[in-house]
């Protein structure tokens, strides 16, 4: 059995090592113990996860690309979550479906492991489950679905539900229009098609040389993903024979090259607290400065939802995610490396562009500057974002009054009350959604323009808030405020009626009221009452040890590795 780590297990000539075999004979033959690889597809694939639905039919074609190269595969259900499925929201089980993940890749007879994901938190939870372990591993991005079209126009997924609902608010859509669009939202298999967190990870996984270059965007219905998969079956073989693991690939550069795609795509802000979370996992010192100082003088080259127009199988056409980083190759680190083996900068020399309307040239790029900008300030000692590429230029430089909700569950029932105190100039203020506060740091930072504005014909507002907001979301929303709330943070200090200035460029948010009046205040009712801490269970878990939002929000004893090796044996 030579080195293997499976061999651990099967290599003996005991009783274990009898058991191990005897009951693992279903369907494998005598000489899948004779020193192969064993391989785990850990599969993300469920029915209630309808993006990632597809992954068994991916799953057989990296088991056909293992078996062809040698390994044993071993198809391995893990955690899987659904984002517009599972309640209160998908952002409270990524820690634990990611240590789930790393517990099951940990605890069982394989050698390496291929991570089928999809939907937004799926990919991100399978990456920091392999650095925690760090046995070779490498991702397989499930892909977008195809383009559906309502009355002959495309729909993108997500960032449209947004906007027709928001038409349908203002009265410019009726309700039955907008019911009627629900059947041709969702037109094939795969994640969502805009430039959301999903597509984003996608290409967060490429950049960070996580992936076989080139399959990113590969749409979940593309026959491409199939044959990608074979090849991606083949390689994890190949990187167990040389000893290929994410501690190798996964470096300050990788991270570096993601920052720079993640600007350079205008990907999801949701990609900061993933990468920061899985840098976290390997010990690799990631700053939220790191965004802004590597990532927001990076031009904004594509135009896709929602920051812009087309969707990802635009995207496939005009020439892939390959085709964007081969215009910022100069920005790129030049050492990081693949699961390849070879650096991403090998795979960028021979990329095109067939569409500059969808992929633009770094010579005319659609924003100069468009990175993620980190805010700070008083109101934000540990930072916020905001992704200015989906704000609009009016407001990046702007003093409100602040009109402060408590809660979602507030906002809802306020926010189109006809007598609200509201202009389109005020700052909405929502708070009591960040990691510890809701728990689980939803995405509603992008809370609805109040009704009477909507017809009045605004359509963007600065607001402000402790959650985080769906990459298929836009608007000038300063999101990920740290600390939050709940966490004793200022946000929990502001009152309905203090001014609020934000300035991107000086990359400032304050709260224009002063110290003295500040302790007053402390501690606020924000911060105490709102915060109802869970009695039991992973809530429980979570809300004790889950970080801030400026360093992933992963929980506390998550962070770091405890490698692959298990010292004791119950049999
Ligand atoms: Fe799964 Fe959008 S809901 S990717």
């Amino acid at each position: 059995m030579g080195e293997r780590r499976s061999a651990q297990w099967y290599g003996g000539n005991d009783r274990n090592s009898y058991i191990h075999r005897a009951w693992m004979r279903r369907g494998l033959a005598n000489d899948a113990f004779d020193g192969r690889p064993h391989i785990a597809i850990a599969n993300t694939a469920s029915d209630l996860t309808p993006c990632n639905a597809h992954l068994n039919d991916v799953m057989e074609s990296v088991r056909d690309g293992i078996h062809e190269a040698g390994g044993v595969a071993l198809n391995l259900p893990v955690v899987s979550l659904g984002e517009t499925q599972v309640r209160p929201t998908a952002m409270l089980w990524r820690n634990m479906a990611a240590m789930a993940t790393e517990e099951m890749i940990r605890a069982n007879p394989i050698d390496g492991v291929v991570l089928l994901g999809g939907c937004d938190k799926t990919i991100p939870s399978l990456l920091m489950a392999a650095a925690s372990v760090n046995l070779p591993a490498l991702v397989i991005p499930g892909g977008p679905m195809k383009t559906g079209t309502f009355r002959g126009e495309p729909l993108g997924c997500g960032t449209d539900v947004w906007r027709l609902s928001e038409e349908t608010r203002a009265g410019t859509m009726t309700e039955e229009d907008f019911f009627l669009s629900e059947s041709s939202m969702i037109s094939s298999s795969g994640h969502c098609n805009t430039m959301g967190t999903a597509s984003t990870m996608a290409c967060m996984a490429e950049a960070l040389g996580a992936t076989l270059p080139g399959i990113a965007g590969t749409s979940a219905v593309d026959s491409r993903l199939l044959e990608k998969s074979v090849e991606s079956g083949r390689l994890i073989v190949e990187m167990i024979d040389k000893d290929l693991r994410p501690n190798d690939f996964l470096t300050k550069g990788s991270f570096h090259n993601a920052i720079v795609a993640l600007a350079a795509i205008g990907g999801s802000t949701n990609a900061v607290v993933h990468l920061l979370a899985i840098a976290g996992r390997l010990g690799i010192d990631l700053t939220l400065e790191d965004f802004d100082a590597i990532g927001s003088r990076v031009p904004l080259l594509v135009n896709l939802q929602p920051a812009g127009r087309y969707l990802m199988d635009d995207f496939q056409r005009a020439g892939g995610f390959l085709s964007v980083l081969s215009q910022v190759k100069d920005l790129l680190d030049p050492m990081a490396l693949t699961v390849t083996g070879r650096p991403l900068v090998d795979f960028l020399d021979d990329q095109k562009i067939w569409d500059d309307d969808v992929i633009a040239t770094r010579n005319s790029p659609l924003v100069a500057e468009a990175g993620v900008v980190v805010l700070r300030g008083n109101l934000a000692p540990d930072g916020a974002v905001i992704k200015p590429a989906a704000a609009s230029a009016n407001l990046l430089q702007h003093r409100g009054r602040a009109l402060v909700f408590d809660s979602i569950e507030d906002m809802h029932a306020r926010i189109d009350d006809p007598s609200l105190n509201v202009d389109e100039n005020s700052v909405l203020v929502l708070r009591g959604c960040g990691p510890r506060g809701y728990p689980g740091m939803p995405e509603v930072a992008n809370m609805p323009i109040p009704k009477k504005l909507l017809s009045q014909g605004v359509r963007d507002m600065v607001r402000v808030c402790d959650g985080r907001m769906s990459g298929t979301a836009y608007g000038t929303v300063v999101l990920h405020v740290a600390p939050e709330a709940a966490a004793n943070g200022p946000l929990g200090l502001v009152q309905t009626g203090d001014f609020i200035a934000l300035d991107v460029a000086k990359r400032s948010l304050t709260l224009e009221v002063d110290e003295k009046e500040l302790a007053k205040r402390r501690p606020s009712k924000a911060m105490t009452d709102a915060f109802a801490k869970p009695l039991r269970g992973w809530e429980r878990l979570y809300v004790d040890h889950v970080q801030q939002a400026n360093t992933g929000a992963d929980l506390d004893f998550l962070q770091g590795s405890s490698g692959d090796q298990v010292s004791r044996e119950s049999h």
